[in-house]
């Protein structure tokens, strides 16, 4: 009954962190999108510039004004409740996923780190993450982006190596994302609103706002713009086990992020000139380069039996598979903390286990990701003899 109450809290939070982030992003990438393509030669000299649109069977007509209107109009839309929501539901759903259960989630099986240690650095890590990015943004090196580009990305990998020393895969990816995703709202909530506070009260005292403010907001919005692409990717990341549980995982995650900041700059910059054209077909042959190192390992020639040696029957997969997999993986789970099969997936019999053969193989052989955490203390010579039989054909007596 717990299980089940804990799937649908997390259905529901999951359900919320995922709308309210589209709100979010959305409002994020239109703004950024309205800014990029403001028509600048407007006549008029209050305005930086204004922009015709249609959508929904309706035509717009937007302007941006340098810095304010004279007088205050009666209804102001602000955008903060967006990034405000998606965080807390953000964390709420890494609590439930990774913290209720952080033997089995977080904590990678025989590390020294406690599941109580490890909650506190994964929460820890958020604030550490935020002081150490907005540090950056105050050195000398807010004069040179790229510079404070690279400066973030290594502070990022390095934290995602360290994470994977002591925390599963998906656990590490997850805790990048929730530190970027920190980072941001960390901007909307501590530089982007007060600037924006800071406006419309100057505006409604008739003194003049102080322009560096909202300059800083804007430089803050589009560092999130950039952010947001490895974000969304690691929020969906635990369906590519091949990325998580690559034993260079961390690196992995470098080479997606670089591709997608790219590619974003590349859309931030087009208006302007073709100049970042070339990102587009490095990403597709970087996808491509990252595709190829991640192959599984194929099952080595000495995982085929040699002449003589006696087959691995089925009878033996079956019961490594049913003392391992099965207090999870099945139609009545017995394991706790599940109600129904992880994933859907079920080994209560042979030809089940056969037909799951692949995924079984790059999730238990090739990997070890599975049994989640090493649970049910799964041997290596266990890990070998399942992999013979699947490399022999999965036969079925
Ligand atoms: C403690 C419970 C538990 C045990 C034991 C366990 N699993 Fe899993 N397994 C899970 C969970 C949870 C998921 C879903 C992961 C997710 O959310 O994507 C899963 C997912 C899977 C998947 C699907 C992955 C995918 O998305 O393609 C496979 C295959 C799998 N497990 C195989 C195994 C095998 C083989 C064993 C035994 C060697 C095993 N599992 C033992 C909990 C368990």
């Amino acid at each position: 009954m717990e299980a089940h109450l804990l799937e649908w809290l997390n259905l529901t939070l999951r359900w919320v962190h995922v709308i309210v982030g589209i709100a979010w992003i959305g409002a994020s990438f239109y703004f950024v999108w309205l800014e990029n393509n403001l028509d600048r030669q407007v006549k008029n000299e209050e305005l930086a510039g204004e922009l015709w649109a249609i959508h929904g069977g309706g035509i717009y007509h937007l302007q941006k004004y340098n810095l304010a209107p004279k007088t205050m109009p009666k209804h102001l839309h602000w955008f903060k409740w967006e990034a405000y929501s998606s965080w807390i539901s953000g964390v709420l759903l890494l609590s439930v996923v990774y913290y209720l259960n952080a033997a089995t989630y977080l904590i990678l099986p025989g590390s020294p780190v406690s599941p109580a240690a490890g909650v506190a650095i994964g929460l820890g890590s958020l604030l550490v993450g935020w002081y150490v990015y907005d540090l950056l943004c105050k050195s000398p090196l807010r004069h040179q982006p790229l510079l404070l580009g690279v400066a973030l990305m290594l502070f990022l990998v390095a934290t995602a190596w360290g994470f994977s020393q002591f925390m599963t895969g998906r656990a590490a990816y997850l805790h990048v994302g929730a530190i970027i995703g920190t980072m941001m709202v960390g901007n909307v909530f501590f530089i982007i609103m007060p600037a924006q506070r800071n406006l419309v009260g100057a505006i409604e005292a008739g003194t003049t706002p102080d322009p560096a403010l909202p300059k800083n907001g804007l430089l803050r919005s589009r560092h999130n713009n950039y952010l947001t692409l490895p974000v969304i990717f690691i929020m969906v990341s635990s369906h590519y086990p091949s990325t998580y549980g690559h034993e260079w995982g961390w690196a992995i995650l470098l080479g997606l992020s670089l591709i997608s900041v790219a590619v974003r700059h590349y859309f931030n910059t087009r208006h302007n000139g073709q100049q970042f054209v070339w990102a587009l077909p490095a990403a597709v042959l970087a996808l491509l380069v990252m595709a190829y190192v991640t192959v599984p390992k194929a099952p080595q020639a000495s995982a085929k039996s040699t002449p003589g040696e006696v087959p691995v029957s089925s009878d033996q997969a079956y019961a490594i598979v049913a003392a391992h997999c099965a207090a999870c993986h099945s139609a009545t789970p017995s394991h706790a903390a599940f109600s129904t099969a992880p994933g859907g997936v079920m080994f209560d019999t042979i030809e089940e286990i056969k037909r799951a053969k692949d995924r079984i193989y790059s999730q238990s052989v090739a990997s070890h990701i599975m049994p989640l955490g090493n649970s049910t203390e799964m041997t290596q010579d266990e890990r070998d003899l399942l992999g013979r039989w699947i490399a022999n054909g999965a036969n079925v007596k």
